[in-house]
């Protein structure tokens, strides 16, 4: 079967991108919009019409009243956060029925003692702590490759869960009252767990197109990231299949989302990161707090080497450049094509986050434009100087520069 109607969108940095604005835009034109990976480690801010949504773990595609969304299998589900941002979005007006939103029933969910495991693992490592979100994603990804893990689908039978559950009553503080957390989930989540590999193949044979939303980014990948710093899923495009249940082929237009600088949260190498008044500039005016944790992100330039790797592996077809406006007031941008380090040339990630830390940078230095980009919609309306960093980027990665985004909002975004 072709699936050709098909989009995968996937963050090709440390995350933050803006990869919730560009999924909210293209969800547009989709029927479905599933999450394929992470947890509510991830956080995606839209704004709509005015309204700020800040989403952790539903699909962006929940603001959008005609169309449906779901979780995939490589997903790991937290209930309690699931629950609660089920009732804060429901609060607002947005209806979250089973037909609009599904929990594959073999989706991994996170205990409240993976939580637990996670800040006291993090604390174990002193100076070495990965800068996890602390929300158990690691430790529910262990129990799902370890073959002991709860599964969504488990909440269907309340007896043989019951059963179960009785194993861990020295994991949780309270825990009849963690008992009846379960209980109450298996009658309100239960409508909508479902066999997600049949309910998309489905659709797949009606014409329905999906899109694919990732979370984190490329360089968080458990296998292709910066490792150890990295987060447990994969993060790559080919995971919309593998964390779906949809074949291969199924992935479809790769749209990579690439901020026109760099952040990170957390710890670990990041060898364009800039300790001076610009990394301050570009943070405070590209407003870079963590939507999970509120910590300061860490800014620097755009690395080069990082996108053009990132755009090989993932197979990109397109990307999304978004905060551009953020860079408006800057004299020159250097964009990272190289590093050095004891004698060695790099153009590629190094294998071992030690090669990777301390390495000097070669850049390559572009004038700025330093007038205002912020909320253009027209491509022939950008100055110059930002026409020219666009094809810059363009001819370093091969691959075509098809959306700017300009500001926040919906609207704020050119379209080539
Ligand atoms: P974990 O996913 O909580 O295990 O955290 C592992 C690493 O991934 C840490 O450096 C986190 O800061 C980072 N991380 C996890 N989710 C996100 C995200 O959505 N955006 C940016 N960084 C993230």
């Amino acid at each position: 079967m072709q699936h050709p109607q098909n989009t995968t969108i996937i963050g090709l940095q440390w995350g933050d991108e803006g990869k919730g604005k560009m999924v909210d835009r293209l969800a547009e034109n989709a029927d479905m919009i599933v999450r394929f990976q992470g947890g509510h480690n991830a956080g995606h801010t839209l704004v709509v019409e005015g309204i700020t949504y800040k989403l952790n773990l539903l699909p962006s595609g929940i603001v959008r009243p005609d169309k449906k969304t779901a979780l995939g299998h490589g997903v790991v589900l937290d209930l309690w956060a699931l629950e609660k941002e089920m009732a804060t979005l429901s609060a607002a007006g947005i209806s979250i029925t089973p037909d609009r939103f599904m929990i594959a029933e073999n989706t991994s969910l996170i205990m409240p003692w993976h939580r637990v495991q996670d800040q006291n693992r993090e604390r174990g490592l002193g100076d070495k702590k990965i800068g996890t979100t602390g929300r158990g994603i690691g430790p529910a990804y262990e129990d799902r490759v370890g073959r002991r893990a709860f599964r969504a689908g488990d909440l269907l039978d309340q007896q043989d869960l019951k059963a179960r559950l009785g194993e861990f009553s020295d994991q949780v503080d309270d825990f009849a009252a963690f008992c009846e957390d379960m209980m109450r989930f298996t009658k309100t989540l239960s409508p909508h767990i479902v066999p997600l590999w049949h309910v998309l193949s489905e659709g797949q044979r009606n014409g329905e197109k999906v899109l694919f939303e990732g979370a984190q980014g490329f360089y968080l990948d458990v296998d292709f990231g910066t490792y150890p710093f990295v987060t447990s899923s994969n993060t790559l495009a080919s995971q919309a299949a593998t964390g779906t249940g949809l074949p291969a082929s199924a992935v479809g237009h790769v749209l990579g989302v690439v901020k026109a600088y760099t952040t990170r949260v957390g710890s670990g190498p990041f060898p364009t990161e800039l300790g001076d008044a610009t990394g301050e500039h570009l943070g405070a005016k590209g407003h870079e707090f963590g939507t999970v944790t509120g910590r300061k992100r860490r800014c620097g330039w755009l690395d080069g080497v990082l996108l053009k790797q990132a755009c090989t592996i993932n197979g990109i077809h397109a990307l999304a450049l978004t905060k551009l406006d953020v860079l408006d007031e800057l004299p020159t941008i250097n964009v990272a094509v190289a590093y050095q380090k004891a004698g060695v040339t790099y153009t590629h990630l190094p294998l071992h986050w030690r090669d990777f830390s301390g390495v000097s940078v070669v850049y390559e230095t572009l004038p700025g434009w330093q007038s205002v980009t912020e909320g253009l919609q027209d491509y022939d309306a950008l100055p110059a100087n930002a026409k020219a960093y666009i094809a810059y980027i363009e001819r370093l990665t091969g691959v075509p520069v098809t959306y700017i985004s300009t500001g926040p909002g919906r609207e704020e975004t050119i379209v080539r």
